[in-house]
């Protein structure tokens, strides 16, 4: 049964300029963001491109900025963000746009690789399994970051992103935390070399757009604030 008719606006790009486009929507119960865009496919424009895979926010794919906030489009309830009757969609802020609503996400898991956000091994399958102590401090700080599924939108909230391009940003920098605070990754020097350079933590203003948007309630703020504290430990010499 439908309950009216939504107003969405499209922010997409058309050749080189972004444009708008307006579309009616019926509204109905739990309709999400991303069913809004599913239908606007399906019923009025079968070239809009988006993008999606999992919708139940798992595979990270479906973020998008909506009335100017970046979210997970299949976990947001459309009537948790509408303006009266109206909604606009674009795509996510600080990535390229590819096509309508689909960013080019590679600058995204380029910075991961360069915050040597990558697993460094150090033993081999013949070696024994090492036990590891959930209860320490440095495993609950490394769980704490592990839940991220790389959807972006901290990266689209961060102004530092926005005006400073080569910024690893909070995901890779968090990502950087995590193995560091890892006991089976054998990265520490490089890590902590990676996140203090021209990029790298201290360009953070610790505003925190970050923790307040991540759809995962993760912290990449305060995994921030960790790599501080560690790199200026490093530079004086102090070790941990
Ligand atoms: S706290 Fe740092 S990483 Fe997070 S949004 Fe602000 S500047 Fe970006
Ligand atoms: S930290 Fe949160 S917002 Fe950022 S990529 Fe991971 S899950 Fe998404
Ligand atoms: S479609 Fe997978 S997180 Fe939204």
């Amino acid at each position: 049964m439908t309950l009216g008719v939504l107003k969405v606006t499209l922010e997409r790009s058309a050749g080189l300029e972004q444009a708008a486009t307006v579309f009616e929507v019926p509204a109905y119960e739990n309709q999400t963001v991303l069913d809004v865009v599913s239908w606007v496919q399906q019923n009025a424009d079968p070239t809009l491109s988006y993008r999606f895979a999992c919708r139940v926010g798992m595979c990270g794919s479906c973020a998008m900025m909506v009335n100017g906030v970046p979210r997970w489009t299949c976990r947001t309830h459309i009537s948790k963000v509408l303006d009266g009757d109206a909604v606009t969609i674009g795509p996510l802020r600080n990535l390229p746009v590819i096509k309508d609503l689909v960013v080019d996400m590679d600058p995204f898991f380029d910075k991961w690789v360069a915050a040597e956000g990558v697993h460094h091994g150090a033993l081999t399958r013949d070696d024994p399994i090492e036990a590891i102590d959930e209860q320490s401090d440095a495993r609950v700080e490394a769980n704490a970051g592990i839940e991220c599924i790389n959807c972006s939108v901290c990266y689209a909230a961060c102004d530092t992103v926005t005006s400073n391009a080569d910024y690893l940003g909070p995901a890779a920098l968090q990502r950087a935390w995590t193995l560091l605070n890892d006991t089976k990754d054998d990265g520490r020097a490089a890590i902590l070399d990676a996140v203090s350079d021209k990029g790298g933590c201290h360009n953070c203003h610790s505003m925190g757009s970050c923790t307040v948007y991540c759809p995962n309630d993760l912290d990449p703020m305060s995994a921030i604030a960790g790599l501080k504290r560690e790199t200026a430990k490093s530079f004086f010499k102090m070790g941990r």
